[in-house]
């Protein structure tokens, strides 16, 4: 009697022991080491999942799992969900860590690794209508090459092609063909989504339709995308680019917006700011020919705030000529800087990886993996010259730190339902500031000038009222969400709490902490 009570007691103190110590060093919950997984769990170097490329938050998980297959990523969501609400557990889905303030990352928590899943195959369907099921964790470059064996291609893209389906379908994935087509976030069909609870659910615009536009837009919150149904049409070879200048951005974006607005126009706008670059024709000879040479040459900028408008025409070899009297009759209603008309021809591949050359050059030169500190914003076409004023002209003392990106869109062309939040105007102008900090340089190119510069750009629109909204959003506390989301939070934080309740995903976000009413 006396032996089995203290064998009891044994057992009980072991037992409140390892309690304690779990609650004191949040460790690996041994029940997780042994769930059984198409995939794996890894428990040792996962230190990739701790950055992203923002590179200012690093937050270790405690676990990676590598899925094979979307049960491994309900299986491991409904172990967490089981666990129950006291759980410390957080999942967070990384497609490629392109984010830039650890929304990807999952402090001591799982993160699911969605390129494992890259290889599950892509099924095209062609006939009236032509799609593609891809799995969230593809990256959109693999989808246009794949796409093209069949002649096809997605419709709106990012300026980059190396990010994930289900990390772009998150936030809304924006380029200079939204203006037509919309955000990516317009062109899906059906989602395959995992809960916050671990249930997998098919949703498109007719079932589970309520999740299907939380997930759009919805910053990760509502589920981990698995597969993707993206809408296809004909692939055209090859691409005319072209870029002229302008020295007054009211002119700039007059002319933007009247692109815009016609029926037959370009099939991508864009538009970037430039500063203190004193040769532009040394940056783009290589690959943009100048129509008159003679006097683009005799252009000087002299580190004058100028504004490229960039454009794009898809077209096929027996188009040429018509092509290039449509985009001639198109340039005629232009009024920029008749000297500063450069163009160039490219494959259509060439012109959507674009960014992708970029990159290998600055890998090269050591830029790639160092601090970004982007800010991208909304405004509406209402203020976009108030802003350019203060932000361009005085904020701004040089661009040389990566390039500024300007565009208008209709908005009303976009589908209101999603969870992405935008100012309240039809036109609307997509603002990026894609600097990157020079690491251990105390100068104007240092993390901390651009940080200071940011927020004095924030502040700006603050106090002048601008009605601006960040895009790919990003705070602390739960106030600045409320007022992020304005009249969407209320539905937001609902669909929370219906296919997320216990608030376990995408915690790099930090929109939802624990939920507390569970204690
Ligand atoms: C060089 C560069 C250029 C860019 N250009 C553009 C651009 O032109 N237009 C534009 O719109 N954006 C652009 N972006 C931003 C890009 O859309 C975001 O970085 C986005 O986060 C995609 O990156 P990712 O796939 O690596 O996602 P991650 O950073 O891995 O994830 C982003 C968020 O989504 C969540 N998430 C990831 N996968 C899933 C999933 N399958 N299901 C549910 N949630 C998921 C993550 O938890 C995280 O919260 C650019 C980024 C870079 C680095
Ligand atoms: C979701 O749809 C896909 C494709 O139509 C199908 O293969 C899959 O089984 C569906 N999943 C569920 C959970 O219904
Ligand atoms: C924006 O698009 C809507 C719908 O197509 C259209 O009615 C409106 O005139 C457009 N606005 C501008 C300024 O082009
Ligand atoms: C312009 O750029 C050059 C280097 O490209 C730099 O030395 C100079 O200080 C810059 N001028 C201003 C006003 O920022
Ligand atoms: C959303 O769009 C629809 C159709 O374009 C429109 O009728 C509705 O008023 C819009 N809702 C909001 C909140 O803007
Ligand atoms: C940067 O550091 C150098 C050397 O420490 C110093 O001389 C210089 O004044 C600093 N510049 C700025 C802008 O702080
Ligand atoms: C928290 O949990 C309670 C109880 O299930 C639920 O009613 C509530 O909506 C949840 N809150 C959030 C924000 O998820």
């Amino acid at each position: 009697m006396k032996y089995l009570c203290v064998k009891v007691f044994m057992v009980l103190f072991l037992t409140s022991l390892a309690i304690k110590l779990n609650f004191c060093f949040p460790s690996i919950p041994l029940s997780l080491r042994t769930v059984v997984l198409d995939g794996h769990l890894s428990f040792t170097d996962n230190e990739f999942a701790a950055k992203d490329f923002g590179d200012q938050y690093r937050y270790s998980p405690l676990a990676v799992l590598h899925p094979k297959s979307v049960s491994d990523i309900s299986t491991i969501i409904k172990h967490v969900w089981q666990m129950g609400p006291y759980t410390e557990l957080k999942i967070a889905a990384r497609g490629r860590g392109h984010s830039l303030h650890g929304q990807s990352q999952a402090n001591r928590g799982i993160v699911i690794s969605m390129e494992s899943l890259w290889r599950q195959k892509m099924q095209f369907h062609i006939g009236k209508t032509c799609y593609v099921d891809v799995s969230g964790g593809a990256l959109w470059i693999n989808i246009l090459h794949e796409s093209l064996k069949y002649g096809l291609t997605p419709k709106s893209w990012t300026d980059y092609l190396h990010l994930s389906v289900g990390g772009t379908l998150s936030n809304a994935g924006i380029s200079g063909q939204a203006f037509r087509h919309g955000p990516q976030i317009n062109n899906v069909h059906q989602l395959e989504v995992v809960t916050g609870k671990g249930e997998v659910v098919n949703c498109s615009e007719s079932q589970n339709t309520d999740l299907f536009y939380g997930v759009l837009g919805g910053l990760g919150q509502f589920g981990v995308i698995t597969r993707a149904r993206i809408s296809l049409q004909p692939a055209p070879h090859k691409v005319k680019w072209i870029r002229v200048l302008y020295s007054d951005f009211s002119t700039f974006s007059k002319d933007q917006e009247y692109l815009i607005s016609v029926e037959k126009t370009f099939d991508y706008i864009e538009g970037l700011v430039i500063k203190n670059k004193t040769n532009l024709m040394n940056d783009w000879r290589s690959n943009f020919t100048p129509q008159d040479s003679v006097r683009a040459s005799q252009f000087i900028s002299e580190g004058k705030l100028l504004f490229c408008l960039e454009l794009a025409k898809n077209f096929n070899p027996e188009e040429t000529e018509s092509t290039n009297k449509e985009i001639q009759r198109l340039l005629s209603q232009l009024s920029y800087i008749s000297s500063t008309l450069f163009t160039t021809e490219v494959s259509y591949v060439e012109f959507l990886d674009r960014v992708h050359t970029s990159e290998i050059k600055l890998q090269s030169k050591g830029l790639w993996e160092v601090p970004h500190p982007w800010l991208n914003l909304f405004i509406p076409k209402s203020k976009i010259n108030k802003f350019a004023q203060e932000a361009f002209g005085n904020l701004l003392k040089d661009t040389n730190n990566g390039p500024i990106l300007v565009y208008p869109v209709n908005k009303s062309k976009w589908n209101n339902r999603t969870s992405l939040v935008l100012p309240d105007e039809d036109i609307i102008y997509l603002v990026a500031f894609l600097s990157h900090a020079v690491p251990l340089s105390n100068g104007s190119d240092s993390l901390e000038h651009i940080l200071k510069r940011n927020k004095q750009i924030l502040e700006f629109c603050e106090s002048a009222q601008l009605g601006v909204k960040q895009y790919l959003p990003h705070y602390h506390k739960q106030e600045e969400w409320m007022h992020h989301f304005g009249p969407k939070w209320e539905v937001f934080a609902k669909r929370k709490s219906a296919y997320d309740p216990l608030a376990l995903l995408a915690p790099g976000q930090r929109i939802f902490q624990n939920n507390l009413s569970y204690l």
